[in-house]
């Protein structure tokens, strides 16, 4: 009798386990391993959370945002353009990172107080960036998919990930927005964005 009572008590204890969901360590962690080539191509933001009030203000008022990284990157040196699509304007910039594992950094910049990688992530098409901008005063942490819509519970993941880092509830972007197009070469007049420092801080 005790011993059924003990048993059944430790299948208890097993299955909560089995079920218990990820400590939060593990689900703001950076990816293992990251192969660059995987970064490859075009990218919808789905959604973000910025942990600076006003940053993530204005951050709501973005139609659609993408990026490309390019395919001639190396193991360390990678490229990618970003769109920002803003009042029917597309902004365009491009930005060298160099990765270290899956952390990297912004080629030009200050380094000392900024440290940024590429996380963890349930959803199987997505690539989540995590910033971490003057010492930790300040964090920005930013889903993209090769969907424009995610599943419910792919946004609920990213939600508790969010939640783990003490930040406000994700901006969800809408999907019916239009993305911007490829920056063409050949553009009369593109749309190049003013570069501030916060512009700068707020990439991608
Ligand atoms: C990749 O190729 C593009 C277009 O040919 C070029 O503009 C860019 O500088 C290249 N990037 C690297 C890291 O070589
Ligand atoms: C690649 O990254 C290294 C380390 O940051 C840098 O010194 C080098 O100039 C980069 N190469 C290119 C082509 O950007
Ligand atoms: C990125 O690196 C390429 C190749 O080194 C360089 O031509 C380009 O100007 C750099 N772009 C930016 C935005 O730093
Ligand atoms: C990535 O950054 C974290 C925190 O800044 C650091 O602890 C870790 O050692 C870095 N990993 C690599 C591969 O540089
Ligand atoms: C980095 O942090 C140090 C000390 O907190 C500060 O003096 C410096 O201005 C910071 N640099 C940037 C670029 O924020
Ligand atoms: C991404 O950028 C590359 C050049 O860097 C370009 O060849 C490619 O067509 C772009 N893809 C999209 C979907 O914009």
């Amino acid at each position: 009798m005790a011993l059924a009572a003990c048993a059944i008590a430790l299948l208890c204890l097993v299955s909560v386990s089995l079920s218990a969901p990820l400590a939060c360590e593990d689900l703001v962690r950076p990816l293992d391993q990251l192969n660059p080539h995987h970064l490859e191509g075009k990218w919808a933001l789905v959604a973000g959370s910025l942990s600076h009030l006003p940053y993530l203000e204005r951050f709501k008022q973005r139609d659609s945002a993408s990026v490309n990284f390019s395919s001639n990157s190396t193991e360390i040196n990678v490229s990618y353009t970003r769109s920002i699509r803003l009042d029917n304007k597309c902004m365009y910039s491009s930005y060298n990172i160099t990765l270290e594992g899956s952390n990297f950094t912004y080629d030009g910049t200050d380094k000392s107080n900024t440290s940024a990688s590429f996380v963890h992530t349930s959803c199987h098409d997505c690539m989540l960036m995590h910033m971490n901008v003057e010492s930790g005063k300040r964090q920005h942490f930013y889903l993209f998919s090769r969907r424009r819509q995610l599943e419910q519970e792919e946004i609920e993941g990213f939600t508790a990930q969010v939640e783990c880092l003490k930040m406000p509830p994700p901006v969800v972007m809408d999907p019916t927005k239009e993305l911007c197009p490829e920056e063409t070469a050949g553009d009369p007049a593109p749309q190049t964005e003013e570069k501030t420092e916060e512009q700068k801080i707020e990439r991608p």
